[in-house]
């Protein structure tokens, strides 16, 4: 049987990527143009800045993956992000992608970036089988979301305010530490001491739903009340015990909804699932719990091209009619929300 080679192209925030993948399964590339140099002195995505920077990449991202898959012919099918993500950034993408299927004379894909993040997971995992619960721990997202099958998704719970990751980006810019914020914050509460500082664990009992920015303004108000000392171990201190607290709050709220629905096997995905301390915590919840966490690897978790060829590759297989042809104008959506096939 011929295997079906995607291009993917995500472009959603700060990350130019794009990449080959060969049967929803095998990468042939995966390029990743990360604009942190450029967001970082401002410690968060400034989106004029991220759009014109998706300009100058997108180009030789493109040739670069097409040339490191080592193709000897056309992509059978480009997929690329609609949404959610920021307006800017995402036309980028979408000009790329429709300007190719025009000049290979194949069909588009639009993907979901969320779809696209659970399929980081699949991408990983491929004997990772519905029904499973998904944890989308984004700079943009946190949803617990039931994937019943591929492509049908129950949206369970969602942040009521701040991302998870926002809400690292967020302690990392009070602490001045840089931007994103996660890796830091992760690199400073290695020599921290989680227990020093006591801040809340919002569980929104009752609910599925998230809410971090409480917890963050919880930050604040302990450095309004205790500033920063130089020198002191103060600083990882309380990157250590924000981080605690955002990993209570998390590993109790899957955990409760994987006994709920009575699921087995939780994809942890996004940015936020890079983070060490937060995978070890979880797989020692997991041995107590019975339950299985499905973590992809760092790469797959931050924003990429494969997790978006992936999801491509399963919605082409499961309705080739609902791809469009490059003259069909496609929608972009900063707010799209994570709809079923
Ligand atoms: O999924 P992603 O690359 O982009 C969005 O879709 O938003 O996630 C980026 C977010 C940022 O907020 C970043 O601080 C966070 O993921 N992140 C981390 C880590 N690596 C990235 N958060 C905690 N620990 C990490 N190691
Ligand atoms: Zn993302």
């Amino acid at each position: 049987m011929k295997k079906t080679i995607v291009l993917g192209i995500e472009t959603s925030c700060d990350e130019t990527s794009a990449a080959v993948v060969r049967d929803g399964k095998e990468i042939l590339s995966n390029v990743v143009a990360s604009q942190v140099k450029i967001h970082s002195q401002y410690f968060g995505v400034v989106p004029e800045l991220a759009s014109r920077a998706h300009i100058e990449n997108i180009n030789w991202v493109l040739k670069q993956a097409l040339e490191n898959a080592g193709l000897t012919g056309s992509p059978d099918l480009i997929a690329f992000t609609s949404g959610p993500g920021l307006m800017g950034s995402l036309i980028v993408g979408q000009m790329a992608a429709q300007t190719l299927s025009y000049f290979y004379d194949k069909p588009l894909i639009e993907v979901n970036h969320l779809e696209g993040h659970i399929f980081g997971a699949i991408l990983e995992y491929p004997e990772l089988k519905p029904p499973f619960l998904a944890l989308i721990i984004s700079g943009g997202h946190t949803e617990l979301v039931m994937v019943e099958r591929i492509g049908r998704y129950n949206v369970l719970g969602q942040t009521r305010d701040d991302a998870c990751g926002e809400a690292f980006d967020k302690v990392a810019k009070l602490l001045r530490l840089g931007y994103p914020g996660g890796p830091l914050i992760e690199k400073k509460a290695l020599k921290g001491n989680a227990g020093k500082i006591a801040l809340p664990r919002p569980y929104m009992r009752g609910t599925w739903d998230f809410s971090f920015s409480g917890l963050k303004t919880a930050v604040l108000y302990y450095l309004q009340k205790n500033p920063l000392k130089k020198a002191s171990k103060q600083c990882p201190d309380v990157c250590a015990a924000f981080q605690q607290a955002v990993i209570d709050t998390l590993l109790a709220k899957a955990l409760d909804c994987a006994a709920k629905f009575g699921i087995k096997k939780v994809a942890v995905v996004g940015g936020v699932a890079a983070n060490r301390t937060l995978r070890r915590a979880f797989d020692e919840g997991a041995s107590w719990a019975n339950v299985r966490f499905f973590f992809p690897r760092p790469g797959f978790c931050t924003d990429n091209a494969a997790m978006i060829a992936c999801a491509g590759y399963h919605k082409f297989r499961y309705n080739p009619k609902k791809s469009s042809s490059a003259i069909k104008i496609c929608t972009v959506d900063t707010k799209l929300p994570l709809r079923n096939w």
